[in-house]
């Protein structure tokens, strides 16, 4: 890396940072080639892999120097155990990195990403971050390979889990938060690991939702949408990227010299270590851009890959690609260079067993503090899409309540997809978790009504006898947690197998009783048939190891539910892609024939982004700007008053949306700039205020480079993207 480039750096000071590179020099000049290569090798040890093994032997490869990293490995003992070997048995001692996939916790299992997202609390996300950095670095992990930054809008991905959502100012400000959590402020600290911001890029534009897909969208989507919350990551200083296993117009993104050195190194400053993606090298037979793997070797390298994952590929290809003069040495330098780096900077160098500590791993993971803090995320992630009547909370004096759904008793299913090294006997399914809150007070009986997603409906008669005996009913459905996540896309996002049928029949048997549900699933579903039978409707995704106490209290009441969601839920699937920053068209809906709607369904979602309930009322006053006009280097203050007008304390996210009228290339109708989450004791009121500058009014212009133009803005404040009234101000020329 040239000194110009390690200014932009803000792991270490200049000397510091003169150290390093002098110490990866002198490192550099005693290396083979073979441990060149060794270094730009991942393989994974034998657990949690999610792909085909390629190679068993790593252990072996780790003593000859050559792999020098390992994902899928853990506790204290394990890691240590590997890090002896590359550390004791190599001529260079140079000791492993550990990765491993700390989605969303990694003992201590929070809620999937998406779910987390709707807390809208940045700090609650940084924080449970922290908390998962904090238990993986106790148990020897150095490397996570998380945030998922992908904005996505097809929920059929079944990806979307993992990600923050469709918005892309707040999927930009969710990275931020979640990559200053993983890295902390300090790398080389005992509970800090390497963040991976990935997939790079427009992973959640594959085509028809259906995983690995290809991406075909114009380069101002990109630009507009996909890339940002990639640059926001290089602006929190992540240390590592992975490109995305899909192509992008035709241009396989592991092969893309214009994603990963173009932008990502040369426009943005990026100056940590690109890993692929799982055998992403090898998969650039099947994309049809290589004919080997030496091609598909030289392709990936050429493009600034610098760590193979899995794939075997540089370990098996380098040395001759290097020999017939294909790839340069330099280019080899380089990529090890960069991985030498991270490691320097986690300060394996000095201690490469710092992150191997049984004491450490038996205090942090698992803790209660840990666990407090999960069941906190699992609350303020829960959204409450419908309350009719106010059908929850339910009353405390039930004297009995029937429990009913394929997941009443479930725990492992609470951790979703990706849950790291969580332990489904940790978690506390629904059904235990109010036994416990109520003991012998409430009568709570249980039973399962149908399975998730089969067709039996044997147990369908015992329930509804159930619902009829109790004073209230509480519905468990949702999806499997591998029905979302990595390969699970499904074509039909409404309930699966007989659950909406179980629901009508349990709540047509309890009219006149509350009867409300409960979901847990990995993605927005298309619930209209539910939407339409219950009266009440909470959504819990994947809660995580704490997920069933967080429910049982808010059930009662003893918690309200404050989350809002990050990715709207269609009516159908037919409107798929369903968000909210929508244009206008040129033949905006009307109730004339030829303008842009369906004959069967509203354009607007069942759910809207931004939308949840809460167990009180907010009203908004008008909104006063501070001025009419804004010259181009000022900004304006925009301002509310919202009034909690129900009789319980509440928790609002007043949303600020832009609209730029006119421009020179089309935009959206309105788009989040801005939100406050606020809290109100009833009957009380709160002055919520945002500054609107010029950052907030670019945009993309015709070269794709950021622009700012004068004219006239709309503004609008309120607890969903529905918002509908808003006031307009002018932006000056200079
Ligand atoms: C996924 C990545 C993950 C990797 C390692 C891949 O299949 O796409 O997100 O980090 O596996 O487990």
């Amino acid at each position: 890396m040239s000194k110009k480039s390690l200014k932009s750096q803000k792991v270490c000071s200049k000397p510091l940072a003169d150290k390093l590179e002098r110490k990866i020099e002198t490192l550099l000049a005693k290396m083979t080639l073979a441990e060149k290569i060794g270094q730009m090798t991942l393989f994974t040890a034998m657990w949690a892999e999610t792909g085909p093994t390629i190679d068993r032997n790593f252990l072996q490869y780790v003593r000859e120097g050559r792999c020098g990293s390992i994902f899928n490995a853990y506790t204290a003992e394990y890691t240590r155990s590997l890090q002896k070997v590359a550390v004791e048995e190599t001529r260079l001692g140079i000791p492993l990195l550990f990765g491993f996939d700390v989605i969303h916790g990694h003992r201590s299992i929070f809620p999937i990403p998406l779910g987390e997202a709707c807390s809208w609390d940045l700090e609650l996300m940084k924080r449970s971050a922290r908390i998962a950095a904090t238990e993986a670095a106790a148990e020897g992990i150095h490397w996570t390979f998380a945030p998922m930054v992908d904005i996505a809008r097809d929920p059929r991905w079944g990806r979307v889990a993992e990600g923050a959502g469709e918005d892309v100012w707040l999927g930009c400000r969710i990275a931020e938060a979640r990559v200053r959590g993983f890295q902390g402020e300090d790398l080389t600290a005992d509970d800090t690991v390497l963040a991976c911001a990935k997939h790079f890029a427009a992973y959640g534009g594959a085509e028809a939702g259906r995983d690995y897909n290809i991406v075909d969208v114009s380069e101002r989507t990109l630009a507009e949408v996909y890339l940002p919350p990639f640059k926001a990551c290089v602006d929190a200083n992540v240390r590592t990227f992975m490109p995305a296993f899909n192509e992008i117009a035709g241009m396989p993104c592991t092969a893309s010299r214009t994603l990963l050195t173009e932008t990502l190194r040369q426009k943005w400053g990026f100056t940590g270590m690109v890993v692929t993606d799982y055998t992403a090298i090898n998969e650039l037979i099947p994309h049809g851009v290589a004919a080997d793997l030496t091609q598909a070797g030289q392709l990936a390298i050429e493009a600034g890959v610098d760590m193979d994952m899995q794939g075997g590929v540089y370990f098996t290809q380098l040395e001759a690609l290097v020999n017939a003069g294909k790839v340069l040495p330099a280019a080899i330098d380089e990529g090890v260079r960069r991985v030498l780096r991270v490691k320097i900077e986690l300060g394996l160098f000095d201690d490469p067993y710092r992150y191997c500590c049984e004491k450490r791993e038996k205090s942090r993971v698992l803790s209660p503090e840990h666990k407090a803090a999960a069941q906190k995320a699992a609350e303020k992630s829960m959204v409450l899409l419908k309350n009719e009547d106010d059908t929850l909370p339910f009353a405390k004096n039930l004297r009995s309540l029937a429990v009913i759904g394929p997941l009443a008793e479930s725990q492992l299913e609470l951790l979703g997809n990706w849950y790291g090294a969580g332990d489904g006997n940790q978690v506390v399914s629904v059904a235990a978790a109010l036994r416990e809150k109520f003991g012998k007070s409430v009568n709570i009986t249980t039973i399962k009504g149908c399975e998730v997603d089969d067709e039996d409906d044997s147990q369908l008669k015992a329930a509804v006898t159930a619902a009829k005996k109790a004073d209230a009913v509480l519905l468990v459905l949702g999806e499997y947690g591998n029905m979302s996540g990595e390969a699970a896309c499904r074509v039909d996002i409404d309930l699966p197998g007989l659950q909406n049928r179980l629901a009508e029949e349990v709540t047509a048997a309890a009219r006149g009783k509350p009867v409300a549900a409960v979901l847990f699933n990995g993605r927005p579903l298309a619930i209209s048939r539910l939407a339409k039978a219950v009266p009440a409707i909470l959504e819990a995704w994947f809660p995580g190891t704490m997920g069933g106490q967080a429910i049982a209290e808010m059930l009662f009441g003893d918690t309200s539910p404050s989350g809002r969601l990050v990715m709207s839920f269609p009516r159908h699937i037919g409107q798929i892609p369903i968000y909210y920053t929508a244009k206008n068209t040129g033949r905006p809906i009307s109730s004339d024939k030829y303008t842009s709607k369906y004959l069967d369904c509203p354009n607007t979602p069942l759910f809207a982004f931004g939308h949840g309930l809460t167990y009180t009322t907010f009203s908004y006053g008008p909104l006063r700007l501070s001025a009419a006009e804004m010259p181009m280097n000022g900004e304006i203050t925009v301002s509310i008053t919202v009034t909690n007008t129900g009789n319980r304390a509440g928790e609002e996210v007043v949303q600020l949306y832009l609209r730029d009228l006119i421009a020179c290339v089309t935009r959206p109708l309105k788009e989040l700039k801005g939100f406050k989450k606020i809290s109100l004791e009833p009957g009380a009121a709160a002055e919520v205020k945002f500054t609107i500058t010029a950052a907030e009014l670019t945009f993309v212009g015709p070269d794709l480079e950021p622009l700012i133009e004068p004219g006239e803005f709309e503004v609008m404040i309120g607890g969903s993207s529905s918002v509908a009234d808003g006031q307009r101000f002018t932006l000056l020329p200079k």
